[in-house]
Order: structure tokens, then sequence, then C-alpha cells
């Protein structure tokens, strides 16, 4: 059956993404590069410096700085971002996140974080819940970045289990390849047309409960 559930972070434990863009919009307009909500898409779940040269790309910028002044841009904007995240508390997790936690270790199932974020345990930390996870993957272990599946393949592996028992959640096109591309269950949180390629899109983490997450991955296994 179902044994361990991959979670990413941004966008499906907090609502964190909103962080990252306002901190990437600072960093933009800096060195004159307009990124709009939709442009963000692309960016979610996509590591610091890709992003970075993904706005650079757009603004047709990308030679004009050297390695040294993009890691300094990458690191200005992290400052922003841990700035900003500062005011994150229990209180702040998604709604039914911490109900889904709870209710996955009542029932023995693994959880695992899978997210791009460096800022990972730091974030899980403000909201205490750490405690819930069986395995946080070091995004800077794994080679390629969602799309690719590494990193949720890695999730699988540091827990011991085979891909087809795992579910990944996550809200991000990218990371609903990486899942899918992994061989694992994937339940996308937010808009359909974007997230398609997931076994199952839920508007929002107010549908998701841990009775949920099986039913997806029971029907993915018939
Ligand atoms: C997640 C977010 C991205 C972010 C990436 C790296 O995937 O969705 O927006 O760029 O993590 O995060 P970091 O905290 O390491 O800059
Ligand atoms: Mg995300």
């Amino acid at each position: 059956g179902m044994q361990v559930v991959l979670f990413d972070l941004d966008g499906v434990i907090a609502d964190t993404a909103k962080y990252h863009f306002l901190a990437w919009k600072h960093l933009s307009e800096k060195i004159g590069v307009t990124i709009d909500e939709e442009f963000n898409e692309q960016l979610k779940g996509i590591s610091r410096m890709e992003s970075l040269e993904r706005i650079l790309e757009l603004g047709q910028k990308s030679d004009q700085y050297s390695l040294v002044e993009k890691e300094k841009m990458a690191d200005d904007k992290n400052e922003l971002y841990i700035e900003l995240i500062q005011t994150i508390t229990p209180e702040d997790a998604l709604p039914q996140i911490p109900q889904v936690l709870a209710s996955l270790k009542d029932k023995e199932i693994k959880i695992g974080l899978a997210s791009a974020s460096k800022n990972g345990p730091l974030l899980l930390d403000l909201l205490g819940l750490t405690e819930f996870f069986d395995c946080i993957v070091d995004p800077t272990s794994v080679v390629a970045g969602k799309p690719a599946p590494d990193i949720f393949l890695k999730g699988s592996e540091l827990l011991g289990v085979q891909p087809s028992q795992c579910v990944g959640i996550e809200d991000a096109s990218a990371g609903v390849w990486a899942i899918k591309d992994a061989g694992m269950t994937a339940i996308a949180i937010g808009d359909v047309i974007n997230l398609a390629h997931a076994d199952k899109v839920l508007s929002s983490t107010c549908e998701l409960t841990s009775n949920v997450i099986t039913q997806v991955w029971h029907e993915n296994h018939k």
C-alpha cells in the first residue's frame, strides 16, 4: 500500500510563494526587470540560482553580470526573503496541513519534505512542524532540480520505499512533472489548468485529508 507522502513546502505547507515573489520582484526592479504573477508561476519549484537566471533571461541581461555578481544578487534576494518570513508562526501553516500530518503519523505513514528550498528546515521550525518529518531531502544533495524527478526519488530512497508506494504533493507545474517522472502519484494544489498533469488537483489545502491522499493512491494502483 501507500507508505510515504512527500510534501513540497512553498505553496503547500505555507503560503511562502508570495514572499519568494516579493523578494524577487524587489531584486528585479533594482536591475530594471519587471516580473508579474504569471511569470512567477514559472519560478515555483525552481532553485534560487535558476530562478535568478530566468529573471535575467526575461530582461535579456543574463550576460551582463558575472557569476560573482549573480551570486551576490541571489544572496540579497535570500536576505530579504529571510527577513519577510520572520513573521511566520505555527498559525501560518496552510489549512488542514497540521491535521493531515498528524493523521498520516497516526496511520504510520512516513512523511518527507521534497522542497528545492535551502530554507526548508528553518521554515518547518518557524511553523512548529519539524517533528512530523521523517526526512528532509537536502536540495543541495541532488544534481538536477524540478522538473527532474531526483529530489522525490531521493526522498523515497532515504525512507526505504519504492517510488510506486509514494504520493507527492505539489503546487508547482515543475514539481508535478518531477513527481510523475519519479513514478509516484501526484496530488496538486492550485489551478487545474496549470496542473492538469497531476493525478488529482485540489483547489486548496482545505480539501486535503489523509483519506483523500490514500484514495488517490488507490485509484492509481487498481
Ligand atoms: C522552492 C520555491 C522557489 C524557490 C526555491 C529555492 O522551490 O518554490 O520559489 O526559489 O524553493 O528556495 P530558496 O529558499 O533555497 O531560495
Ligand atoms: Mg511549491
